[in-house]
């Protein structure tokens, strides 16, 4: 029988599947460019609701145009009551289960759930954007037996965001670190969540599935999940002089140094300096210096001749950190990169469905073939 020799491209590794006008990332020197605007300038100069403007129109908005956004995020803030029943009844899952779930019940009580034009997927990712914020908090407060707390209008995204989990306002630094923090997960190019999602939507499906498909991919631990397991990997290490030896080992066992490494960036992931500050100057104010110092020898001592291998920060290693100084648990670390990620995720809905083509690769057949069927009563 003559065979073709297939080409696989495991991990789809190298493969453009389509233009972009989302994101640039040039990973051999880690550069990233939202819409062709510098993250770091973005980090430094912008804020969350103008970056997702930027993202979702193309364009920085004018003082009104961004007036009028952040209204309409900002009204799009209260869930249904019926959603936070939802939340009490799953209280007990996992924060990014809990999502997942709650984001897959707004879809029935969004007015454009059914209108997959530009404009209403636009209004849905605003919705969705905001709304994720509250869900995330009120899971938070129910789940240690406390009321949600309505949203805060005269807070801006991040800063409503800390108001709605802690119940009392943050000072304005902690809020600028969260801001900070949304900014630079906003956007990916073809990440495995985006991708998951740019599936989804390949198949003319909604944007509500959409992000619940991205949710889910997002939830793993080569992904999303990095951050929290950085912060369990700095409590196990407990200070700093056993960072070098906890990475001798790991390594030893053939484990990973999470936080590290890229499946893009083969240089520092230029992410991760935007946090780096931040975790050392929240870790002083709070009185826990050590998480920072025990980064800092990972980072500037063990994982050094990782770099040669194009092993790096990537961003999640310092935000694990952040968020434990802003007294955030763990376990909604993946949950907080969501919700940055929603303007990135509609975004990349919007741009599959603008000239759509159903996402269909094929896998190599390796079994048997051609196998006679076998009664039950002769099978052994
Ligand atoms: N610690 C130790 N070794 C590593 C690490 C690490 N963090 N990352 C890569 N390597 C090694 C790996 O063992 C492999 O070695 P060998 O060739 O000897 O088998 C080699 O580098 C290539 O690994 P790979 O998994 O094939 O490479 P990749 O480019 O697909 O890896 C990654 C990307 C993110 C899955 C990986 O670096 C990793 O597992 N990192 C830890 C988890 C993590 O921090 N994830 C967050 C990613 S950034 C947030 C996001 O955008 O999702």
């Amino acid at each position: 029988m003559e065979t073709t020799e297939v080409q696989i491209h495991r991990g789809l590794r190298g493969i453009y599947i389509d233009n972009t006008q989302a994101s640039f990332i040039d990973g051999n020197v880690g550069k990233l460019l939202y819409r062709g605007y510098d993250i770091h300038e973005l980090a430094e100069k912008s804020t969350f609701e103008e970056t997702m403007y930027l993202l979702l129109h193309g364009q920085l908005p004018t003082r009104a145009q961004l007036s009028a956004f952040d209204a309409e995020l900002r009204a799009a803030r209260p869930i249904p009551a019926e959603v936070i029943q939802i939340i009490r009844l799953v209280q007990r899952a996992h924060p990014m289960d809990v999502l997942r779930t709650a984001v897959s019940a707004l879809a029935a009580f969004d007015p454009d759930v059914t209108n997959e034009s530009p404009e209403a997927i636009l209004r849905k990712g605003i919705r969705l954007t905001a709304q994720a914020a509250t869900v995330v908090a009120a899971h938070e407060r129910i789940r240690h037996g406390l009321d949600p707390v309505p949203p805060d209008p005269s807070l801006n995204h991040a800063g409503n965001f800390l108001y709605l989990l802690r119940g009392k306002r943050p000072d304005p630094e902690e809020a600028k670190t969260m801001d900070v923090d949304f900014i630079i997960h906003a956007e990916h190019s073809s990440n495995a969540s985006a991708f998951a999602a740019r599936v989804t939507a390949s198949t003319l499906s909604d944007l509500h599935s959409a992000i619940v498909t991205g949710i889910g991919t997002l939830k793993g631990p080569l992904h999303g999940g990095a951050a929290e397991k950085v912060m369990e990997m700095a409590e196990a290490i407990g200070q700093p002089e056993r960072a070098e030896e906890y990475v001798r080992e790991t390594l030893k066992s053939h484990g990973r140094i999470m936080g590290f490494g890229h499946a893009v960036y083969k240089a520092e992931d230029p992410r991760a300096r935007h946090l780096r500050d931040r975790s050392k100057v929240l870790g002083e104010k709070r009185g826990e210096p050590q998480w920072f110092q025990i980064l800092t020898v990972l980072e500037q001592k063990a994982m050094v001749p990782y770099r040669a291998r194009g092993i790096y920060v990537n961003v999640d290693f310092f935000a694990g950190s952040v968020y434990h100084l802003l007294g955030i648990p763990s376990d909604l670390f993946i949950s907080i990169f969501a919700m940055g990620r929603i303007p990135g995720w509609t975004l990349q809905v919007m741009e599959q469905q603008a000239h759509n083509m159903l996402l269909r690769p094929l896998l190599n057949y390796t079994g048997p073939m051609d196998l006679p069927y076998v009664p039950m009563d002769q099978r052994r």
